[in-house]
Order: structure tokens, then C-alpha cells, then sequence
């Protein structure tokens, strides 16, 4: 077919195939959700009905990108790893990461009242998108673990600062006072002294956020006659900054 004089405009677009051989790492993140967990009445320091909104919208997007082989999220952002030789749209960095957020976004909105049975989201909630890529299997963990790092010292730091408003009766500002300088050791302690918390007895998935990865689940054949393996998508709540993680799912880093 005859090309259209407009057709050089195409020209325009760039090449943005993601390297070869290398993760590839999808995250997003929210929008201004300080704003939008405050209007949403959020409970604090964490909502549970939220952040099991936000492992929902994941799994659904894992689900729809076979190649995504583990998904890590905490607060408000979510990572998707996609396998390192992934061709989904021939790995450009775009189209994967619009495909990601954009579905993401939907997901988060479409069973927002599965969670939230009470409410409407008041305006439609933004997520913002990036895709980065990580050559080494160790940059990868340590990507990982730089995550898990930043749930930990937030959700101690945060868990700290409410039990300081809400149980002690300061004010935000008297509570960021309090914390100033203080190092992890002394955040448990006043939570422990004062407000009788273990902060290591604290739920797991608030600790150490969310991994998703698929595993072989048996499942009861139909006619009841025994069982098939099947894959699912399952959460853990485990640390991934230490060898144990990795040692116990080490197919995650082998190229199949
Ligand atoms: P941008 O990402 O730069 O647009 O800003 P942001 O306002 O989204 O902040 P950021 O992504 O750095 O942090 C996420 C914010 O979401 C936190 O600071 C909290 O205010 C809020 N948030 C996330 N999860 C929860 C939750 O479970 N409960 C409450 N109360 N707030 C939450
Ligand atoms: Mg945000």
C-alpha cells in the first residue's frame, strides 16, 4: 500500500530497546500520596486495606506479563522484575513501562471497592513509571535490598512517630522533634518502654513489605480423582536482603 507524504514523521520516534542480557525493572510509585492517603483516610502509620489494594493491583499485573518473575512493593510503589532475556515488546523501555504503570493504575482503581467497600476514590489516583535496567545478578539484590532497607527505616521511623502522637498526645511537630537524630536502637526502645510494642513482633508485611514470585501449587483435579501442579502467584513477606532468600529460590537468578 501507497505511503502517505506524513508518513516520515515516524522518523521522529526513538530507539529505546532496553540493553540485552541485563533486568530489567519496572517501579511505580504514587503520586502525592501523602495528599491522597490523607483524603483517603488512611489509617496510620499503615493501612492494611490499602496496601493489600496495592499487592492486588501487582499480582494483577503479574499475571498479565508472564515474564515479570518476582515483584517487591512497600507504601506506595511497587517493582516488577522482568526475566533478563524477556522479549515482551522487544524490551522497549516504553512500552514497558507505560504497559506496567498503566495497568497498575487501572487495577488499583477497579478493586479499590473490594478494599475500600465504604468509600470511592474522591479523585482518579496517579502512578508515575520508570523503567532501569541492572546488568549483575548482584546489582539486582542489591536493588532489592535498597528497597527493603527504605521499608524498614521508614515503617520504624513511622511506627515511632504516630504511637508518639496518637498514644503519647504530641503534636506532629513535638513527635519529629523527638526523633531527630535518633538511630534505630532508640526508636525501638521508645516503643518498647513506652508503648510496651516489639517492634519485631510488628506484622511482617508492614516490616519487610511484599514480595510476589509464582510457585507450583497443587490443585484438587476437578472430578476430585487427585491433584496438578499449577502455578500461582503467592505473597511472602520475608527478608531479601540476606542469602537465604536467594539460596531457597536461587531458579530467580539462573536464566531459564
Ligand atoms: P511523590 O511520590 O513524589 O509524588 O510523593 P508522595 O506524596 O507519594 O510521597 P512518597 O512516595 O515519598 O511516600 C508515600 C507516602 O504515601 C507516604 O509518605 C505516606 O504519606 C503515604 N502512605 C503510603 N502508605 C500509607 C499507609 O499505609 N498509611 C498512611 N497513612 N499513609 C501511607
Ligand atoms: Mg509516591
Amino acid at each position: 500500500m501507497a505511503k502517505s507524504k506524513f508518513e516520515y514523521v515516524r522518523l521522529f520516534e526513538t530507539e529505546d530497546r532496553c540493553l540485552p542480557n541485563s533486568w530489567i525493572v519496572v517501579r511505580v510509585d504514587g503520586k502525592g500520596f501523602h495528599k491522597f492517603s490523607t483524603e483517603h483516610d488512611y489509617e496510620k502509620p499503615n493501612d492494611m486495606r490499602a496496601l493489600s489494594l496495592m499487592n492486588k493491583a501487582a499480582t494483577s499485573v503479574m499475571e498479565e506479563f508472564k515474564d515479570i518473575c518476582l515483584a517487591y512493593g512497600q507504601s506506595d510503589e511497587y517493582s516488577f522484575v522482568f526475566r533478563k532475556e524477556t522479549q515482551v515488546y522487544s524490551r522497549r523501555s516504553a512500552k514497558l513501562s507505560t504497559n506496567v504503570c498503566s495497568l497498575f493504575t487501572s487495577a488499583f482503581v477497579y478493586y479499590w471497592s473490594e478494599h475500600f467497600p465504604s468509600s470511592k476514590p474522591l479523585y482518579p489516583p496517579v502512578f508515575d513509571g520508570r523503567t532501569v535496567l541492572y546488568p549483575s545478578n548482584q546489582n539486582i539484590r542489591d536493588y532489592l535490598s535498597w528497597r527493603q532497607a527504605d521499608c524498614h527505616i521508614n515503617n520504624l521511623y513511622n511506627t515511632t512517630f504516630w504511637a508518639l502522637i496518637l498514644k503519647a498526645g504530641l503534636t506532629p511537630g513535638e513527635a519529629e522533634q523527638k526523633l531527630k537524630g535518633t538511630l534505630s536502637g532508640d526508636k525501638n526502645e521508645i516503643l518498647f518502654s513506652q508503648f510496651s510494642i516489639n517492634y519485631n513482633k510488628e506484622p511482617e508485611m508492614l516490616r519487610k513489605g511484599t514480595i510476589l514470585v509464582r510457585r507450583k501449587v497443587p490443585v484438587v483435579l476437578p472430578d476430585g480423582s487427585g491433584t496438578r501442579e499449577k502455578s500461582q502467584i503467592v505473597q511472602l513477606h520475608t527478608d531479601v536482603i540476606g542469602d537465604e532468600f536467594w539460596n531457597e529460590n536461587n531458579h530467580l537468578l539462573t536464566i531459564s
